[in-house]
């Protein structure tokens, strides 16, 4: 009997992965160095799905945004500098993210709270997806990061796979406008003045 059981779930793995193969390489996997080199650099965000009431609330009131990481290899943090359009205001904000490799998370402290995403990465690397609380279906939160302000009908395919991966709809997506971008002038102006920084003797 073991052994019939034995096989029946052997021959039944191989149709299960065929059935979602998008859902099999959705997983969560270590950060390493070349994960962090990769992640370096401007990103925008694009959209996501929050169950949880108080992301949601949040990511109804981003316009547009987008953010520069900077990852330190050895401390295993980013730099995280973001630049969020809220209520036609531009919204600048500089933090550090904490890496932890083994665990694949980012993470963010505001005040003693703790803010968790896994990493996951997708078949496209011009993007990726962090989540939250996937380990509570009720709180559970997907939110998609682009290298260009406004992703692609293949890319957001993909994001919507996953979202069906994870048990959630792409009718519950809020999408970000790039349209309503208010923040270029100031991060053009900080480039100019990190420009001018450097010049200065
Ligand atoms: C899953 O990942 C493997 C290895 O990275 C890749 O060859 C394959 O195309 C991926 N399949 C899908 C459906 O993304
Ligand atoms: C990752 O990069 C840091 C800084 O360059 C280096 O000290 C460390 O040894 C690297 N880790 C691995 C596993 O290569
Ligand atoms: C990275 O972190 C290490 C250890 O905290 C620190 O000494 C170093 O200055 C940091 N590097 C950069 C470029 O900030
Ligand atoms: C990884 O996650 C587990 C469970 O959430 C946690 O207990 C552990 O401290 C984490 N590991 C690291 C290195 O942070
Ligand atoms: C910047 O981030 C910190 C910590 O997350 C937060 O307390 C502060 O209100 C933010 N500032 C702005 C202007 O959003
Ligand atoms: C997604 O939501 C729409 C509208 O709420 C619904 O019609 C559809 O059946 C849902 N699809 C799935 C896979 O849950």
């Amino acid at each position: 009997m073991a052994l019939l059981w034995a096989l029946t779930v052997l021959s039944l793995l191989p149709l299960l992965e065929a059935q979602s193969p998008a859902c099999a390489n959705l997983t969560v996997k270590p950060i390493t160095n070349a994960t962090l080199d990769w992640l370096s650099g401007k990103w925008f965000y694009i959209g996501s799905v929050f169950r949880d009431p108080e992301y949601k609330q949040e990511a109804q009131k981003i316009q547009a945004a987008f953010f520069y990481f900077t990852p330190n290899l050895t401390a295993d943090t980013i730099l995280l500098q973001e630049y969020q359009s809220v209520g036609d205001r531009c919204v600048y904000n500089s933090s550090y993210l904490k890496v932890r490799r083994e665990n694949g998370t980012l993470s963010k402290f505001e005040g003693a709270r703790e803010h968790i995403a896994y990493l996951l990465l997708l078949r496209d690397p011009r993007t990726y997806i962090l989540a939250f609380s996937l380990d509570n279906e009720k709180n559970q939160g997907l939110s998609f990061y682009a290298d260009k302000p406004e992703a692609t009908p293949e890319q957001l395919e993909e994001f919507h796979e996953a979202l069906v991966c994870k048990g959630m709809n792409k009718s519950e997506v809020i999408y970000t406008d790039w349209k309503k971008d208010v923040c270029e002038p100031l991060q053009k102006q900080h480039e100019l003045e990190r420009k001018k920084a450097e010049e200065e003797p």
